[in-house]
């Protein structure tokens, strides 16, 4: 697929898999994609995976991904993970702000934008998550609550960390629910995001930041949404924790 960005899929593996079963399924990855050149490929497994699974993909074209970060560098905050402790364990990027977190641990944007900078500051690169739910939709709030959230998760950022930094957009009502948006829906929505980016860090900068696509990403629908212009790769759950099917999301996309 001949994209103005290079495509980036990561695996979001939220909290499944033992050790175990991570080196397998990390390992069977690297067997079936170890030919693919032409996109970024991310797994994220648990913060208990990932020294096993950034063994496995030592010399691979598997990068890795941890699924949160504190935004303390160290010290006593019992139960956190620093953005160096993640470097150590050659993470390369971060999902921030995912609407798990957002719901369950009531994240906000501030802290969002908090984690974006200590994850810049140790040369981790953020995938910061936004998406409005169901009912802020059907309310037409969709673009406001977007807006609100990538500028305010990207409070505080430079046009060159924003470079840096990947944006999933993730509609809260597609998430595990088996809808997808439609590739017409999700363009909308990116190309607003883009815009958006365009405002805080200029036009040069917005044309290079990399927006994924997250919820009920699948092999049948991975090539639509990513034939879209604006869409530049995705952030996957459910079809991430089984070698075959995320295998064929990515060959689905070259
Ligand atoms: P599903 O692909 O299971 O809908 O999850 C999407 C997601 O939340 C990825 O971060």
């Amino acid at each position: 697929m001949d994209k103005e960005r290079r495509l980036i899929i990561a695996g979001n593996w939220k909290m499944n898999k033992t050790v175990a079963e991570s080196a397998d399924l990390v390992n069977g990855l690297k067997r079936e994609l170890s030919g693919v050149k032409e996109v970024d490929i991310v797994v994220c497994p648990p913060f208990t995976a990932l020294s096993e699974v950034s063994k496995a993909i030592i010399d691979s074209n598997i990068r890795l991904g941890a699924q949160n970060m504190s935004e303390q560098n160290y010290g006593a905050f019992t139960g956190e993970i620093a953005a160096g402790m993640l470097r150590d364990l050659a993470v390369r990027y971060v999902i921030l702000g995912h609407s798990e977190r957002r719901q369950y641990q009531k994240e906000s944007d501030a802290l969002i934008a908090k984690k974006a900078l200590a994850a810049h500051a140790a040369s981790l690169k953020p995938i910061v998550c936004v998406g409005e739910t169901l009912s802020e939709r059907e309310a037409g709030q969709m673009k406001a609550v977007v807006e609100t959230q990538t500028r305010g998760s990207l409070a505080g950022l430079t046009a060159q960390q924003i470079e840096e930094t990947v944006i999933a957009y993730e509609p809260v009502w597609a998430i595990g629910t088996g809808k997808t948006a439609t590739s017409a829906q999700a363009q909308e929505v990116h190309a607003f995001i883009r815009q958006i980016l365009g405002q805080i860090a200029g036009e040069a900068v917005a044309r290079k930041v990399r927006i994924q696509y997250g919820g009920s990403v699948k092999p049948a629908n991975a090539r639509e949404l990513m034939g879209q212009p604006d869409v530049d790769g995705a952030l996957v759950g459910g079809a991430s924790l089984e070698e075959r099917s995320f295998a064929d999301i990515i060959k689905n996309t070259i």
